[in-house]
């Protein structure tokens, strides 16, 4: 049984299970450490970790909660928090939104590599281009998120960082879209998501690549793409200041921890605020040379855990809003014993998605893919009972999604 802890009660001698970070935000190569020497504890509070796993039956205990306690006590909270929402309807369906979105997904994708590729031959980047492409985002977003933002789960991994970019578009998007944000607002917002990490294209690419361990000197070089981002942006006419603040506060934390300025609180714009969540969001859920993506509905599970410390509360629970808490790409388990894939959410109804059921778990057969509104009547009272393992049942949900 692993222990929650704080930092501050890390002691030489623990064995540290799970660092409990975003991979992007620290310069660790492995989640797990051996605690031998006290400069390992200092190196872990320096990267504004607050809370770590251990693990007692390989190292010394210490005091805190147990890892599963931790986990149904965010759970409960996540719970409570859906069934106070209000439903709201959607403009479109899943089905008919997906082909639309396939094809914007493409050309955001073809647009952003043109982008830094123009970048790195030290061209201006035409602001014109991005207009459309990112209007075409924001209306997909408006007539229904999932279908978007279930594509730009499936990435591959030559194409990160062009891929990275469209979601982080989509999901910032979305996220203005749930806090009712006007028009222009939500449509700067996407270019700044789109353009956030255009400063990497002067990061080397073996160092953003690097599958091993970086050194202090190659993380200082990676964190320097958000000064450089910032820096291209500003230069670029016609880029607005709410765009640039999306790029040059995402990886700034609520606690003051992270970079390049250390803002904390409302020293960070809301703009600021929203995208550091979208990216950390994006970036654990996708699959990277160094690690495994989470599932959907861990990652939120983790976002609201470091709403404590790294997020806005507030916000982390408007994220939620729009991603739900079983987040489109999640496999669940109905109360029929059928698996099925969240496709969609209906906004204000977070414990009741919209599905497509493929598999029945009793007898372990697929079964021909069925629609489904558990929000709606015609779902015939069926509801979810808890998150599966995708891998536990073979079922590979990129592919049910593409
Ligand atoms: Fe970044």
């Amino acid at each position: 049984m692993t222990r929650k802890i704080a930092v501050a009660d890390l002691r030489v001698g623990m064995y540290v299970q799970d660092l409990n970070c975003g991979w992007m935000d620290h310069p660790f190569l492995r989640k797990e450490i051996e605690l031998t020497r006290e400069d390992q504890i200092a190196r872990i509070r320096d990267a504004g970790i607050r809370e770590v796993y251990i693990d007692p039956a390989r190292g010394l205990d210490g005091p805190g909660q147990d890892a599963i306690d931790a986990e149904r006590e965010i759970e409960r909270e996540m719970i409570a928090f859906a069934e106070a929402e209000q439903p709201q309807p959607r403009q479109t369906s899943f089905r008919e939104e997906a082909e639309t979105a396939k094809k914007i997904q493409g050309e955001a994708n073809r647009l952003i590599r043109d982008l830094m590729q123009d970048v790195r031959l030290g061209r201006q980047i035409d602001s014109e281009r991005i207009e459309p492409v990112v209007e075409n985002i924001t209306q997909s977003i408006l007539r229904n998120g999932g279908a978007l933002l279930s594509l730009c789960r499936i990435k591959n991994k030559d194409d990160y960082t062009f891929q990275h970019s469209v979601s982080v578009c989509g999901l910032q998007t979305a996220f203005c879209r749930a806090l009712q944000m006007g028009h222009e607002d939500i449509h700067e917002a996407g270019i700044g998501g789109l353009l956030h990490d255009i400063g990497k294209t002067r990061v080397a690419d073996e160092i953003l690549n690097k599958p091993g361990r970086l050194t202090e000197e190659e993380f200082a070089q990676i964190k320097c793409h958000v000064v450089e981002s910032r820096r291209i942006l500003e230069q670029t006419p016609g880029i607005s200041a709410t765009a640039v603040l999306v790029a040059a506060q995402h990886h700034e934390r609520h606690d003051g921890t992270g970079y390049p300025l250390g803002l904390k609180g409302e020293e960070i714009s809301q703009m600021g605020q929203m995208a550091a969540i979208v990216d950390v969001y994006d970036a654990i859920t996708s699959d990277r040379c160094y690690h495994k993506g989470l599932e959907p509905n861990e990652a939120m599970r983790k976002i609201f855990e470091w709403g404590k410390f790294h997020f806005n509360p507030v916000l982390v629970h408007a994220f939620t809003r729009c991603i739900g808490i079983y987040p489109t790409g999640s496999l669940v388990r109905l109360e029929s014993d059928r698996l099925a894939v969240v496709i969609g959410q209906c906004e204000g109804n977070l414990l009741q998605p919209l599905v497509r059921v493929i598999h029945c778990a009793r007898r372990n057969r697929p079964l021909p893919p069925q629609e489904l509104d558990l929000s709606r009547p015609g779902a015939g009272g069926d509801r979810i009972l808890r998150y599966e393992k995708p891998e536990a049942w073979g079922i590979d949900i990129a592919l049910l999604l593409a």
